[in-house]
C-alpha cells in the first residue's frame, strides 16, 4: 500500500519519538537532546541519543539509527507496514484503505495465520484417537488439562502428510508452509512434507499473540529430543523468550530463566508465571536486553548437571553486561525444575517458593563455587583463591556491592579488608582500561564493515566520502541552500555511488518541498538508515554558512578530478600540462 506523505508526516507528528522511546528505557536530557542505554546492545554508558528536532535516534556505540518507525520496528520485531499501523492505533488515526500489498507484509501476515491454524489444528489433534498415547503422557508428567489448553499444547500426527493436507486445504500454498517452516520440500523433489511428526506440540507465542514457531519433543528416548521452527520471516530464536507472553503480565519485579519448555511450564502450573525459557540456544544478549524490558531482576534456574552449570556461569556473564542483577537457583535434588515440583508431589508449588526465596545473588554463587576448588589452608591454594575471587568481585559495578563482598572475603580468608581492597581497586583500573580499548575497537570495526557493505567505495576514497556526507548533512540541515549547492557541483560530481544516490534523493525531494527525512524508513534498508543518520548526526556543531558548502564542493570535485597513477603513465605531454596547471589555479 502507498501511504501519503501527508498521512505519514500527520503519523510522525503525533508520534513523538522520546515518549515512545521512554516507555521501553530510562531517558535523561542532555541539551536538546535526550540519551540513554542504548536498547540495541549492552552497554554501560549511554551512547544512544534521540534528536528531538528531527525525530531520529543514533547510537554512537553500536552505529544504529533511525526514526520513530524504526524504532517501533526493531523493538516490537515489526516490519514496516505492521509499524505505521501500530503507531496509528497509537495515535488514533486510522489507516488509509487497509488493502495493502506489500508482498512481506502479506507473507508474514499468511505466516501468522498457517502458525495458528497448525496450533489449532495440533491442539484438535491431541484429543482424538490418534493423540491419545500423547495426552497420556503429558498427563504422566502431571500436567493438568487446564495447563495444557493454556498453553495450547498439541499433537502431530504420525504422518507425513497431516498437516500439509490440512492447511492446503484451508487455502495455504505450498510457498507459503515452506516459508512458516511448517513443512520442507521432500528430498525426492516430489511436493511437500510435515515438519514435525508424532510429537509433543509447544507453541511459542509472541508479545502481542501471535503464534510465531513451535518446538517439538518426541515422546520416546529416540532423537532429537526437540525438533524446533528455524528462523523465518516471524521468527528469531535468538530474540524471543518462550512464555514471555504470560510472564510479562505476571506482576513480579524478577523472571525466572529455565532450559526447557516443561520447566516453564510446570512453574507455570505451580504458579510461577513469571518464568521464561530459551528457544532451543544457549541465551543471547537480544534476550538478555528483552528480558531488561519486562523485569528488574533474572533469577537463572537451569538444570542441576554440569552443561546446566555451565551455562549458567555463561548466562550471568550475558545478563551482567546487560546490566540485570542476577539471582542463580540451585536445583536441590532432581535434574531440573519440572522434576523437582513433580518430586514433592502437592508440596511441589511450597518446595520451590522455598528455594526462590533462599536463592543467593551471582557473586555469591561463584564466590561459593570457587572456594570449593581450593584448600584454604594451604597459603599456596589460599593465595589462588584470593586471586580468583578479586576478579569475581572487581566485575561488579557498583562500588556497594564490592565493598561487601571485600568484607566477605576478608572474613573467610583472615585476610584484611584493605589489602583485599587494593587488589580490586588495581583489577578495575586494568580491566577499565582493557575494556575501553576493546569496546572502541569493537565498535569502530563494526561500523567500518557496514561501512563496507553499504557504501564500498567510502574506504578508498576517504577524503571525497568524508566531503560527501559532510555536505549532505548540510544540505538536510539547510534545505534553503539547495539551488546554492546544486548549481555548483554536478551529481556526477559525486565519487561515491551511494552518497550519490543519498544526495540525489535528498534533492529531488527537497525541489518538491516534501520533508526530506520523511520517509527514510521507508525507502532505505536498517543499515542504510543506520548509515543515513550517522551522516546527519556525526557533526553536530556543523557549520551553516555557504563556506563551508564551498568547501565540501571544492575537496569533492578535487577527489573526482585528480587524475589517477594511470592516467598520469599514458598522458601525452600536453595532457600533462593540463593537468599541472588544474593543480596551480586550485593552489590560488
Ligand atoms: P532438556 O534436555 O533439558 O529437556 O533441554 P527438558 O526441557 O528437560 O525436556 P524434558 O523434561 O526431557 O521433556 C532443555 C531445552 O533445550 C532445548 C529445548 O528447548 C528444551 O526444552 N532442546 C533440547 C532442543 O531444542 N533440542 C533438543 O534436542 C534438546
Ligand atoms: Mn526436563
Amino acid at each position: 500500500m502507498r501511504l501519503s506523505e501527508d498521512f505519514l508526516s500527520q503519523l510522525k507528528y503525533r508520534s513523538d519519538l522520546s515518549e515512545i522511546a521512554a516507555n521501553y528505557m530510562q531517558l535523561k536530557r542532555r541539551g536538546r537532546n535526550l540519551v540513554g542505554l542504548c536498547p540495541f546492545h549492552s552497554e554501560k554508558t549511554p551512547s544512544f541519543n534521540i534528536y528531538t528536532e528531527n525525530g531520529s535516534f543514533y547510537c554512537f556505540g553500536c552505529g544504529t539509527g533511525g526514526d520513530v518507525i524504526t524504532f517501533v520496528m526493531k523493538m516490537e520485531n515489526l516490519d514496516y507496514m505492521e509499524a505505521v499501523r501500530f503507531l496509528a492505533q497509537r495515535a488514533g488515526m486510522s489507516m488509509p484503505e487497509d488493502n495493502f500489498d506489500d508482498s512481506s507484509s502479506r507473507l508474514r501476515t499468511r505466516i501468522f495465520e498457517a502458525n495458528r491454524e497448525a496450533a489449532r489444528f495440533f491442539h484438535q489433534k491431541l484429543n482424538e484417537e490418534c493423540g491419545k498415547a500423547a495426552l497420556d503422557y503429558l498427563h504422566r508428567r502431571a500436567l493438568s488439562d487446564r495447563t495444557i489448553r493454556h498453553f495450547g499444547l498439541g499433537y502431530s500426527p504420525n504422518s507425513r502428510f497431516a498437516l500439509t493436507n490440512h492447511l492446503r486445504q484451508k487455502g495455504f500454498t505450498d510457498a507459503e508452509l515452506i516459508a512458516a517452516n511448517l513443512v520442507y520440500q521432500a528430498r525426492s523433489g516430489k511436493g511437500v512434507v510435515d515438519r514435525f511428526y508424532d510429537r509433543v506440540m509447544f507453541p511459542i507465542i509472541d508479545l502481542r499473540g501471535n503464534v510465531i514457531a513451535f518446538g517439538g519433543r518426541i515422546l520416546s528416548d529416540m532423537k532429537p529430543k526437540y525438533l524446533n521452527t528455524s528462523d523465518t520471516l516471524v521468527f528469531s530464536k535468538s530474540n524471543n523468550l518462550f512464555s514471555l507472553n504470560n510472564a510479562k503480565n505476571a506482576g513480579s519485579k524478577f523472571l525466572i530463566l529455565c532450559e526447557g519448555y516443561m520447566d516453564v511450564i510446570a512453574l507455570n502450573q505451580a504458579g510461577f508465571t513469571q518464568a521464561v525459557a530459551t528457544l532451543g540456544t544457549a541465551l543471547t544478549e537480544e534476550q538478555a536486553l528483552l528480558m531488561k524490558r519486562y523485569c528488574e531482576e533474572v533469577v537463572i534456574c537451569y538444570d542441576a548437571d554440569e552443561a546446566g552449570q555451565k551455562a549458567t556461569a555463561r548466562a550471568i556473564d550475558i545478563l551482567r553486561r546487560a546490566g540485570m542483577p542476577v539471582r542463580i537457583l540451585t536445583v536441590p535434588d532432581g535434574k531440573d525444575p519440572d522434576e523437582f515440583i513433580r518430586n514433592h508431589g502437592d508440596k511441589g508449588p511450597a518446595a520451590f517458593k522455598n528455594i526462590l526465596e533462599n536463592s543467593g545473588n551471582d557473586v555469591d554463587y561463584r564466590l561459593f563455587k570457587l572456594q570449593s576448588s581450593y584448600d584454604l589452608n594451604i597459603p599456596q591454594s589460599k593465595m589462588s583463591y584470593l586471586n580468583e575471587a578479586v576478579k569475581i568481585i572487581s566485575s561488579l559495578d557498583n562500588a556497594m556491592e564490592r565493598d561487601i563482598y571485600c568484607s566477605k572475603l576478608s572474613d573467610i580468608t583472615a585476610v584484611s579488608k584493605d589489602s583485599i581492597k587494593e587488589q580490586v581497586d588495581k583489577q578495575l583500573r586494568q580491566k577499565y582500561r582493557s575494556r575501553r580499548r576493546s569496546e572502541f575497537s569493537e565498535i569502530t570495526k563494526k561500523i567500518s564493515a557496514r561501512d563496507d557493505r553499504i557504501n564500498p567505495q567510502h574506504q578508498s576514497n576517504l577524503r571525497a566520502a568524508t566531503a560527501e556526507e559532510k555536505l549532505i548533512a548540510y544540505l538536510l540541515k539547510n534545505p534553503d541552500k539547495l539551488s546554492f549547492i546544486s548549481s555548483r557541483l554536478k551529481t556526477e560530481d559525486f565519487v561515491t555511488d551511494f552518497n550519490r544516490k543519498l544526495y540525489e534523493y535528498f534533492f529531488e525531494r527537497i525541489k518538491s518541498d516534501l520533508d526530506p527525512t520523511l520517509n527514510i524508513s521507508k525507502d532505505f534498508t536498517s543499515d542504510e538508515q543506520s548509515q543515513i543518520y550517522r551522516i546527519i548526526h556525526q557533526d553536530e556543531a556543523l557549520s551553516s554558512t555557504t563556506d563551508a558548502a564551498s568547501e565540501y564542493i571544492r575537496t569533492i570535485k578535487e577527489e573526482r578530478y585528480k587524475p589517477t597513477a594511470d592516467d598520469i603513465k599514458n598522458a601525452s605531454l600536453d595532457e600533462m600540462g593540463g593537468f599541472l596547471k588544474n593543480l596551480r589555479d586550485k593552489k590560488q
